[in-house]
């Protein structure tokens, strides 16, 4: 039996030759391919400007940083999201306000935001999930400054506008399993010239204006950043092979047993994950965890879409539709080299392992 992993890189000869010519130039640390990626990123998405790092986790500390955030400020952030926006706000000494989503798009509902604000807040942090847009404009509307958060969502729109255009400052991953990958890496983006000089003052110790403890070194290598050209080079492509396969899982998979992604009105997906709910008598957290490994051991590797969330790990109570989706969102197998053939067998698999 062949298995058909959740998740996997388009590595393509494009990113085989751009790799190697950096290999056969001797300028393999930050150099000329990491400039050429930033404004090739700050270029899609119609930006000024973009500073590369080593990881999307660096990417939103220095962010926080660069908006001065530290100790006495809070921080706005979902609870239905990965650690590493949490432990960024850990370590430049603020407090995490953690709120609930909106149970039907797994993105941060601007009611909850508005209600958790306060006086010390200086940021929420917008994690557009699995390729979904949050509502940018309900958010928007709230007059605090955003960091959206794009590690999982690219060339997405909201009312027309890109994921990654509205924020003071947006932040992406390109870690192996993402739309566009480089390994490890991360980027800050920004149309605001002097945050993305702080940014860059940050990532490397001798451009840091003092020894004040902050500036560090994460930059991003020039292997790397050719990679990172070739893949936003195929980006589009990537899409649209991601959109068809949606379209497909759309028609293989019964909406009567499983409830499909949600597109609101207004927005578009970009099916970084192709996340579903299970039906109702699915959703013990043992009837859950067995049926992933039914499914598993047919050959059709699913996961849980967010490891843990985080008020779990804080133990905080209230978080309905994080809890809920914690125990029924499921995320299946989407990635650009996934066959016709594949959708149709995990879809069968999924409905027949169903008790
Ligand atoms: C929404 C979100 N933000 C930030 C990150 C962190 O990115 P990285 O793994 O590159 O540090 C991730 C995880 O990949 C993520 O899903």
């Amino acid at each position: 039996m062949t298995m058909i992993p959740h998740s996997k890189p388009a590595i393509g000869p494009d990113d085989i030759r751009v790799m190697t010519e950096v290999l056969r130039s001797g300028q393999v640390a930050q150099g000329p391919a990491v400039a050429q990626f930033e404004r090739g990123m700050a270029a899609y998405l119609g930006l000024q400007g973009g500073v590369a790092v080593n990881s999307g986790t660096v990417a939103i500390e220095l962010a926080l940083r660069a908006l001065g955030v530290g100790a006495g400020d809070n921080i706005i952030l979902p609870s239905y999201v990965c650690s590493a926006p949490w432990l960024a706000v850990q370590r430049v000494g603020a407090q995490a306000r953690i709120v609930d989503i909106d149970p039907e798009t797994y993105n941060l509902d601007p009611q909850r935001v508005r209600k958790a604000r306060t006086s010390r807040t200086r940021a929420v942090i917008v994690p557009h999930m699995f390729g979904l847009p949050a509502d940018l404009t309900g958010l928007q509307s709230l007059g605090i400054p955003l960091i959206e958060d794009c590690a999982q969502t690219l060339g997405a729109t909201e009312q027309g506008r890109s994921v990654g255009t509205v924020g003071i400052l947006t932040v992406c991953s390109f870690y192996a399993t993402k739309l566009l990958c480089t390994g490890e890496g991360g980027m800050v983006l920004s149309n605001d010239a002097d945050l993305l000089e702080r940014v860059r003052a940050l990532r490397e110790y001798d451009k840091a204006p003092s020894l004040d403890g902050a500036a560090f070194n994460c930059k991003m290598t020039d292997l790397q950043g050719a990679m990172g050209i070739a893949q936003l080079n195929r980006l589009g492509l990537f899409l649209d092979q991601r959109a068809a396969l949606a379209a497909l899982y759309r028609e293989s998979l019964p909406a009567e047993l499983f409830t499909l992604p949600a597109v609101p009105s207004g927005r578009t997906h970009s099916y970084y994950r192709f996340v579903v709910r299970l039906p109702k008598g699915l959703q013990s957290a043992d009837e859950f965890t067995a049926y992933l490994s039914r499914v598993s051991h047919r050959g059709v590797q699913c996961r849980k879409p967010v490891f843990r969330p985080l008020h779990r790990y804080l133990e905080l109570c209230d978080f309905p539709a994080s809890d809920e989706a914690d125990t029924s969102a499921v995320s299946l197998p989407i990635y650009p080299s996934l066959t016709e053939v594949e959708i149709k067998q995990a879809a069968q698999v999924l409905r027949e392992e169903l008790p």
